[in-house]
């Protein structure tokens, strides 16, 4: 019998999970569907807990119910826990597990250019993407974590939290106007209303990598500066949205995808 998957969201019209996991279903053999699903607002519980009582297997979880998913579950990974959000859940034997691949599919991107290890990390944002990217940041043992947000209070709390895990400080936008980085990543929303966050371009270090978590809008507000400062390593976050997408589906169906076929497919050039 065919296995059943899907991603709820809100909207979801735009996901392009169905594509990628029907590549990687494809590349594998994985006899699996794959669909799609606009999560009420105020029935999220309900609608995941019909999918998996009429047989599916487990679900991607995007905005806005990332914090549902994880409150919902049986059972939560740390890093999970440690994001207060989840973006994957496992159906197994009537219970649901949770876990949060984003974190893993950024710096695995990330690593296809730049390795982590050693380097000074400049983190945008304190909300719910840069929550879950800040662990599997620090595994790969950078210099320094810098994570900056308007909200100092907010910046300061996710950094104390993850103190004891490596080299993690937090601060304010104009603190780090005399400092330079190696990787800049922008995990604000500021993106998704063309809006830029109050950055110095003088963060920008030599052979910066600048990396947008934002996906398919071309040259962001963020990603114009990072090049008007001489940068020339640009990314957005197809890379990621796929790497996230292989972990999920390796974590389901025990087989691990290639990437960078699918990764080619979907990446749209940055001008
Ligand atoms: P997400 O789940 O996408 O991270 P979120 O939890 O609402 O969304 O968090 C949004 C993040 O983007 C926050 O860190 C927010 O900063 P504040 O906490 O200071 O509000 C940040 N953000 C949104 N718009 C921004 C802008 N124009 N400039 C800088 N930061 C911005």
């Amino acid at each position: 019998m065919t296995d059943r998957y899907a991603v709820i969201g809100n909207p979801i019209h735009h996901t392009k999970s169905p594509l990628i996991h029907g590549m990687f279903a494809a590349a594998t053999g994985q006899d699996i569907e794959y669909g799609a699903i606009e999560g009420p607002m105020d029935g999220f519980r309900a609608v995941v807990e019909s999918f998996r009582d009429s047989g599916g297997r487990g679900m991607n979880v995007t905005a806005p119910f990332k914090l549902q998913a994880c409150e919902l579950a049986d059972e939560a990974s740390e890093r999970a826990q440690l994001a207060g959000a989840a973006n994957a859940l496992k159906f197994d034997a009537g219970r649901t597990v949770a876990d949060n691949f984003d974190g893993i599919g950024l710096v695995t991107d990330i690593q296809r250019s730049v390795k982590v290890a050693g380097k000074r990390v400049l983190l945008l944002g304190a909300g719910g993407a840069a929550r879950g990217a800040v662990l599997p940041l620090l595994e790969q043992k950078p210099a320094v974590l810098t994570i900056v947000n308007r909200s100092l209070a907010k910046a300061g709390l996710l950094a104390e939290k993850l103190s004891s895990r490596g080299p993690v400080v937090s601060a304010g936008y104009a603190d780090v106007s005399g400092d330079r980085f190696d990787i800049v990543i922008n995990a604000t929303s500021a993106s998704l209303r063309g809006e830029l966050p109050p950055l110095p371009a003088g963060v920008f270090g030599h052979d910066c990598l600048a990396y947008e978590l934002v996906y398919g809008k071309g040259l962001t507000p963020f990603l114009r500066l990072a090049q008007n400062a001489g940068v020339k390593r640009l990314a957005d976050g197809v890379g990621m949205l796929v790497e996230q997408a292989a972990e999920a589906f390796a974590w389901w169906r025990g087989v691990r995808p290639d990437t960078r076929a699918v990764i080619e497919r979907l990446t749209v050039a940055l001008k």
